[in-house]
């Protein structure tokens, strides 16, 4: 089979299977480290950690924006024909929150150090400064922004586990093809309504 780069009506194509798995994983890798580093003890690890996750914020917004203007380039196939209509009105809208959690939990992120009064630089993996953002630097408003931060990643730990619940029960009840096809475009087969 061709290889497939853009997806079609019925396939996902290369760079929508890899962007969605690279961010997957870094983003749930991402939730894990945040609570990770919020529990560690030692200072100077704590520290360490943070600096490492605002480095993997700043690389997954950055990979979310792009695989968002190729979703918008791109499209997305079909539902299979036998989805029923719940699923059909509820997948889009949990697609669109797990997007809008992907964008904000970065920002509120960037704006909860950019609000800190300690100031502490920001540097992507040691490479530049990032800037703040221009919000208002106090104790109340770095509280606000942290406990947004942690609302929205408690929220994302729900979104992730129903989208997976989702996946598995596509694939092991439903028996169609919604999870394989955003594993290999080779292995899909045409379950999808006709247009
Ligand atoms: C998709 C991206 C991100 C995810 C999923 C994420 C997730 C989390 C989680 C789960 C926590 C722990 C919350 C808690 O239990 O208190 C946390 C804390 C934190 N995050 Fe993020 N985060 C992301 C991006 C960022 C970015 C881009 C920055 C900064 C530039 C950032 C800065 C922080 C800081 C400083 C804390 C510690 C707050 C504290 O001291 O309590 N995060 N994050």
């Amino acid at each position: 089979m061709a290889f497939l780069i853009r997806n079609t009506q019925t396939r996902y194509g290369w760079i929508a299977i890899l962007l969605h798995w690279l961010i997957g994983l870094l983003f749930i890798g991402q939730i894990a480290l945040g609570l990770a580093m919020v529990r560690v003890t030692s200072q100077r690890t704590a520290f360490e950690l943070i600096q490492l996750h605002k480095s993997l914020g700043f690389l997954l917004l950055g990979l979310v924006a792009l695989r968002l203007g190729w979703r918008l380039a791109n499209g997305t196939p079909n539902l299979p024909a036998g989805t029923g209509l719940l699923e059909r009105r509820a997948a889009p809208a949990a697609h669109f929150a797990l997007y809008a959690l992907q964008l904000l939990l970065p920002l509120t992120g960037w704006a909860l150090v950019s609000a800190s009064v300690l100031e502490i630089p920001t540097m992507p993996f040691d490479l530049f400064v990032m800037p703040n953002l221009p919000v208002a630097v106090s104790d109340a408003g770095e509280a606000w922004w942290r406990a947004a931060h942690a609302c929205l990643a408690y929220a994302a730990v729900v979104l992730v586990t129903i989208h997976v619940l989702a996946a598995l029960r596509h694939h092991f009840r439903l028996g169609d093809t919604v999870l394989t096809r955003m594993i290999l475009p080779s292995r899909q087969r045409d379950d999808t309504e006709p247009e």
